[in-house]
């Protein structure tokens, strides 16, 4: 027997604020066509003045919580993907765990932009399947309208702000594809891209906050070859084939990536989810805010197999395997 980390609950948090394409038309040289056709995206969430990244990841905590039927009381650790934090210190989770009224176990930020959540699902997993903590809340939260330069037409109308966040338990399982939990995580990066995407700022170079700067055309290159290669790699290791996946669930980024990378695969459209219409890259919120989507509606029910894939800033990249 082996230890797993099975998905109890998932829930997510996008602020009432709607900042459609046409709006972006009015604050930018650009238009509703040329967004939709180039990206897919037709709105996206904008937080409002006091809500920070930790209110937002709040709520979509509570909402897991309430999925899973726990308590905050019940949870070992919060590891929160960030990269957008309150402050620069301390970590958004302790903010997070605070909001709760959770005063025990351990809470920290993981930073690895867009793929963050992948990244800290892997963090608790491992936690989990060492036996370190018997349950996690794991975060994906971001507003990234605060770092955006709202004069760059070529990145501010990508991005939203918003929450995902899922609640893991441990479990026996068999140690095969067939248990429920996280079945495998993948991580890559390499820093040698770094000038592709980035924030031209940060405390220890600038002392400023700074905003995203991307080569998008670059960006876009990179993205779909290395979510091609490293969901092949999970499909791999699992021993499973791409249409023994129930689910694939990308990061949000751009309609043309998610196509193409599934199209590499050979993954059918309709088992896809896609939410980057409504609402737009949330960096690492995009994935558990997916998952709330479709697992609230019923598309994703226990025992379905999920491949999860994301890329980002960095570059860091990576896939998660998931038994529901
Ligand atoms: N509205 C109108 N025109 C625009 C806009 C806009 N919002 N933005 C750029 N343009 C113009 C450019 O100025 C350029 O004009 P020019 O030919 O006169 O110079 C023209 O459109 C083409 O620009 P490109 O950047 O070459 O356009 P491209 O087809 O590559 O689309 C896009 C740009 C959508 C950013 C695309 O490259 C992309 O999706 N890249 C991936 C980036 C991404 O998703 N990053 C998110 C973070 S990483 C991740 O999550 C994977």
């Amino acid at each position: 027997m082996v230890k797993r980390a099975v998905v109890a609950g998932c829930g997510g948090y996008l602020p009432e604020k709607v900042l459609t394409n046409q709006d972006l038309a009015r604050m930018v040289d650009t238009s509703d066509e040329w967004i939709v056709q180039r990206t897919g995206i037709l709105e996206r969430r904008i937080a409002a003045e006091g809500e920070f990244t930790s209110h937002l990841a709040a709520a979509a905590s509570r909402a897991a919580l309430g999925r899973a039927g726990m308590e905050p009381s019940d949870l070992d650790l919060i590891v929160l993907a960030t990269a957008t934090p309150d402050e620069t210190f301390p970590a958004t989770a302790t903010r997070v765990q605070n909001e709760l009224g959770m005063t025990r176990g351990a809470a920290f930020d993981v930073q690895a932009v867009c793929s963050g959540f992948i990244y800290a699902l892997n963090v608790a997993d491992n936690f989990i399947r060492l036996g370190q903590a018997e349950s996690a809340l794991v975060i994906g939260a971001e507003t990234f309208s605060r770092i955006l330069d709202w004069t760059d037409r070529a990145t501010c109308v990508l991005f939203g702000d918003g929450a995902g966040a899922v609640v893991l338990r441990a479990e026996e399982g068999t140690g095969t594809a067939e248990d429920r939990g996280v079945l495998s995580n993948h991580l890559h990066s390499d820093g040698r891209h770094h000038d592709l995407l980035f924030v031209d700022g940060g405390p220890s170079s600038t002392r400023t906050v700074g905003h995203l700067r991307m080569a998008g055309r670059d960006v876009f290159r990179h993205a779909v070859v290395n979510l091609a290669s490293v969901m092949r790699e999970a499909l791999a290791t699992a021993g499973v084939d791409p249409e023994d996946v129930d689910w694939v669930v990308p990061h949000q980024a751009n309609l043309r990536i998610i196509n193409s990378t599934s199209g590499k695969l050979g993954m059918p459209a309709e088992k896809v989810i896609v939410t980057v219409d409504r609402h737009a890259n949330t960096s690492a919120a995009s994935i558990p805010l997916a998952l709330a989507d479709a697992a609230g509606d019923g598309r994703i029910k226990p025992g379905d197999l999920c491949l999860l894939e994301a890329m980002g800033g960095g570059f860091a990249w990576g896939a998660s395997l998931v038994r529901w």
